[in-house]
């Protein structure tokens, strides 16, 4: 399957991707891709005609076709859990039945969704919890896939808010909740408990101590719970008509779309969290319709595995130009990484490549002033991914807009060209540096160029856009993970820190630490309790 692709490498990292554009005037059209007002451009990498060809063969081989129908249809593919994998179901506002063990799930997601709708506006409209207290702001306590998507997401509609202040709380670090609730009331705050499971450590804990700020169990009037374990939050308190429930073909990552995503529908509406919905549905239909070559999530995917399996590039950096995209590189960290970080084949087989790349990533013009330096003279070579739209929502400060534009569009075209020794010298002699002192740095001056970038262009960010990229990502992490054989949709990997964090709770309260634990885990817990008062 990989041995054409494997053939290229050598050629692959010799080549120049400024020859690649020298040799072809079309390269940009060939190597874009425009849909549905998203521009996706690619011919910044290494990969050329034949590399495309070869790349889309691969996904044929791997079957991306036929998983595909079967995630969509509702199929097991998440065969070490036996569940299937339907967090398109979430945004099906108009599609045909979708069955799971002989019954249309359709109806219940719509149920749901129609509650939620129902209780937000309640809130929105001061009309909940009817004590004469509107509810100013909503806690959202949860980790992970219960906080991630929700906490990207608010942030990214900010310019669409017209309800609550969402704020979220997730680590099990007291000074989370401390900080957050600091500058709350809890007679006009609302708390919703996020876990899919309701068995989360650090949301459980969270949960308890916020219940405790709002004046213990007569305050559980303002709790609402979000999870697929609807007994687990009766015994917190919650009862069945404040639990918005998601079944377990929604994989915590992806569930953003759902009861997770409930305080962004607090945020900024039922109607525009269904833009939401609709953008990621329409990523749904040309990710199932397009041909892979002109199939966004499927060369997303391709040039990822390019950049990583035949030129050899380990990480892959992901650069919103977007402030309110701040978060999206976390987010992408969880979708990406617990999903396809694994070490074996959906059948147990040692997977005979690294999957998945390290993904992080900062928003730009930041990230420019911090770790830019590396990624442009570093001696590891780091795929970039810049993300930007065309408009801001500040008419006003066009200015602004356009200087991000610029620098997101600069860092491409440097990465691109670099700089040789002789335009550095050049340049160093305009300035009247000369003799040692200009062979020197000189040296220091040069980019060498020839570093792979893509860049994805959005008109600008709406709710509607955002469901398109949040889908697209997701569908590239699926097609990623059929790639390499493995299961996406598990996080056993997650398991082994949380078990032993729960036989050392006792152990940080002096009571002894945990038979077989390392001297070095040893030593560190006794130095914390000699440090204690
Ligand atoms: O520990 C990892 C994980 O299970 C994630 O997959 C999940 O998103 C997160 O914890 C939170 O889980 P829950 O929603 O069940 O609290």
């Amino acid at each position: 399957m990989w041995s054409d692709l494997d053939g290229m490498k050598a050629d692959a990292n010799s080549r120049k991707i400024v020859d690649l554009f020298a040799q072809d005037e079309t390269r940009f059209g060939a190597f874009s891709l425009a849909s549905d007002g998203l521009v996706f451009d690619y011919s910044k990498t290494s990969i050329d005609a034949a590399a495309k060809a070869a790349l889309v063969t691969l996904a044929q081989k791997a079957g991306v076709a036929e998983k595909r129908a079967a995630m969509f249809a509702g199929d097991k593919i998440n065969e070490t859990e036996g569940r299937a994998v339907l967090h398109t179901a979430l945004r099906n506002l108009d599609g045909a039945p979708v069955v799971v063990d002989g019954e249309d799930v359709l109806p219940e997601v719509k149920a749901t969704r129609a509650r939620m709708a129902e209780f937000a506006q309640k809130v929105r409209d001061g009309s909940y919890p009817g004590d004469g207290r509107r509810i100013t702001d909503v806690v959202n306590i949860g980790i992970g896939g219960s906080d991630l998507g929700p906490l990207m997401a608010v942030l990214a509609l900010a310019p669409y808010h017209d309800g609550p202040k969402c704020h979220f709380i997730s680590n099990v670090d007291g000074a989370d909740a401390t900080d957050t609730l600091a500058e709350l009331d809890p007679a006009t705050t609302l708390v919703i408990v996020a876990s899919k499971t309701f068995t989360t450590q650090e949301t459980l804990m969270n949960a308890r101590t916020v219940l405790n700020w709002a004046g213990g169990d007569a305050a559980l009037g303002r709790f609402v719970a979000i999870s697929s374990a609807v007994e687990n939050c009766a015994e917190f308190g919650i009862p069945a008509e404040r639990v918005f429930g998601f079944e377990d073909w929604v994989g915590g990552r992806y569930s953003v779309w759902g009861p997770i995503g409930f305080s962004l529908m607090l945020a900024i509406g039922p109607a525009a969290f269904e833009s939401f919905l609709e953008g990621g549905q329409a990523m749904d239909r040309h990710f199932q319709e397009a041909g892979f070559a002109e199939n966004m999530p499927v060369l997303l995917a391709l040039v990822g595995i390019w950049n990583q399996q035949v030129c050899g590039h380990g990480t892959r950096a992901v650069l919103p130009y977007e402030q309110r995209l701040a978060r999206l590189p976390a987010y992408l960290q969880q979708l990406e990484m617990e999903s396809n970080g694994k070490g074996v084949a959906m059948d147990g087989s040692p997977l005979t490549r690294v999957a998945g790349p390290v993904v992080w990533g900062e928003p730009g013009t930041n990230g420019q002033h911090a770790f830019y330096q590396l990624i442009h003279q570093g001696q590891q070579v780091v795929p970039c991914e810049f993300i930007v739209g065309a408009e801001g929502h500040e008419p006003a400060l066009g200015d602004h807009h356009r200087a991000l534009v610029a620098n997101c569009l600069a860092q491409s075209e440097a990465l691109l060209k670099g700089r040789t020794e002789d335009e550095a010298r050049a340049q160093l002699v305009t300035k009247g540096v000369s003799g040692d002192r200009l062979d020197q740095l000189a040296k220091h001056r040069v980019f060498s160029g020839n570093r792979p970038s893509t860049t994805l262009v959005y008109p600008r960010l709406t709710p509607y856009v955002l469901g398109q990229l949040v889908a697209l990502y997701e569908h590239r992490v699926f097609v990623e993970g059929v790639i390499y054989g493995l299961n996406s949709y598990d996080q056993w990997g997650v398991e082994l820190g949380k078990e032993l964090a729960n036989g050392l709770v006792p152990a940080v309260a002096g009571k002894g630490a945990p038979e077989g634990a390392s001297a070095s885990t040893v030593a560190l817990l006794d130095h914390i309790l000699s440090l204690r008062a």
